[in-house]
């Protein structure tokens, strides 16, 4: 019976020893990423360009020429089309690296929204589907929208 305690009370001060050892690990070890430049920035380039690209891809021109439906013509611009479109959905990640993620509410779940409707956007770009192109656009803009309107009302 000694011994059986003796054994529990080792086991249990192995278990306490490796705890403490877990969260010093994980006070003292710092991310591996490195944020390359501010949210703003990340905004205005990698966002901002792969969202145009995208939203410029399928096009409903009304002019005196008529109605022209522009759509890319070839795989390698479908290619194009569908590259922009996950960056928009990995953005989502790198907008919820610290320090970018302001909360851990809302914050998260407007990021996420990002990487779903960007999934999507590369899903319909995979496709070749003008419609859903469209849809998945707007879906798109609706995830900026959204994180815009909570965060930077005056935009
Ligand atoms: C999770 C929140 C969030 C999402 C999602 C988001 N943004 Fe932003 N965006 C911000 C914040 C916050 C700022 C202001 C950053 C600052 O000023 O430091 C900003 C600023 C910008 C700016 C700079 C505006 C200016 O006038 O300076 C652009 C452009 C922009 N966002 C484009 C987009 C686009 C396009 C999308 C969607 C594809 C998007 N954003 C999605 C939070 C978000």
């Amino acid at each position: 019976m000694r011994r059986r305690l003796a054994g529990l009370l080792r086991y249990a001060a192995i278990g306490s020893a490796l705890a403490m050892l877990g969260c010093a690990h994980q006070a003292l070890t710092p991310p591996p990423f490195k944020p390359a430049t501010t949210t703003l920035v990340l905004m205005e380039s990698v966002i901002a360009h792969s969202a145009e690209v995208y939203w410029n891809s399928v096009q409903v021109i009304v002019d005196e020429n008529g109605v022209t439906e522009l759509k890319p013509q070839t795989d390698e611009e479908w290619e194009f089309v569908w590259a922009a479109a996950l960056m928009i959905a990995e953005s989502g990640n790198l907008l919820m690296m610290p320090p970018r993620a302001v909360d851990d509410g809302a914050w998260l779940q407007f990021s996420r929204s990002l990487i779903e409707a960007g999934t999507e956007a590369a899903a319909a770009a995979e496709a070749h589907d003008v419609d859903r192109v469209f849809a998945a656009g707007e879906q798109v803009y609706n995830a900026c929208l959204g994180c815009h309107m909570r965060y930077v009302p005056q935009l």
